[in-house]
């Protein structure tokens, strides 16, 4: 949603759209739930797919995948990373590029798993690995609390974000630092 007016301070605007990009965590209806990732194929060209926006803090986006996936084992190859949100309800467009750690059998990917549900279980029982044919009979299916070996937590670190807002009265852009403690800092407009 818009500010009501365009704001004059840049701190203020990249925290307006920080907390629009925190929707798409808990609302399965926000047009932030979904983002864009983009990684580093082996032909070292960007590879782009959508993924669901789990976590979202300054300077951290989170996501979950299958380490059997495609993208994990790019991202275990070379960790750079994009990231790409767009509203157009907002007409708010955030990216930023990072590093992404890959939390597979750790702390971090139990911790999510027992946050999970059993319909968010069900994708990492597959014996197939992603993209590959399913039996039709599922016999091969892993049992729910074993499939937590498939199951990772993607964390995606960056140090500046960069947002875009379009508006009929003039676009607004502006990218910002993040400090230690995750607070905005540096924050500029940026003229196009
Ligand atoms: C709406 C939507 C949400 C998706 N969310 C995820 C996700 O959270 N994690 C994931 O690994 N793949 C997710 N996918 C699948 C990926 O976008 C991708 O198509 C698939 O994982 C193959 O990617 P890869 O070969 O690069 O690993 C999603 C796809 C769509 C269309």
């Amino acid at each position: 949603m818009d500010l009501p007016a365009a704001p004059t301070d840049p701190a203020v605007f990249i925290e307006h759209a920080l907390r629009r990009l925190e929707t798409g965590v808990t609302d399965r209806r926000s047009p932030f739930h979904v983002i864009g990732l983009s990684s580093v194929a082996p032909s070292g060209l960007p590879r782009a797919r959508s993924v669901v926006l789990r976590d979202c803090a300054p300077g951290e986006i989170r996501f979950h995948t299958d380490r059997r996936s495609a993208k994990c084992a790019e991202l275990a190859a070379d960790p750079r990373a994009a990231m790409l949100a767009y509203a157009a309800v907002d007409r708010l467009q955030i990216r930023a590029e990072g590093l992404v750690a890959l939390h597979t059998g750790d702390a971090v990917a139990e911790a999510a798993w027992q946050n999970l549900g059993p319909s968010g279980r069900e994708i990492y029982r597959t014996a197939a690995v992603p993209g590959a044919a399913v039996a039709a009979d599922r016999a091969d299916r892993l049992a729910e609390a074993a499939a937590i070996i498939h199951f990772t937590v993607a964390v995606m670190r960056f140090d500046v974000v960069d947002v875009l807002s379009l508006r009929s009265g003039g676009h607004q852009r502006a990218s910002c630092r993040f400090d230690a403690a995750g607070r905005v800092t540096e924050a500029a407009f940026i003229t196009a």
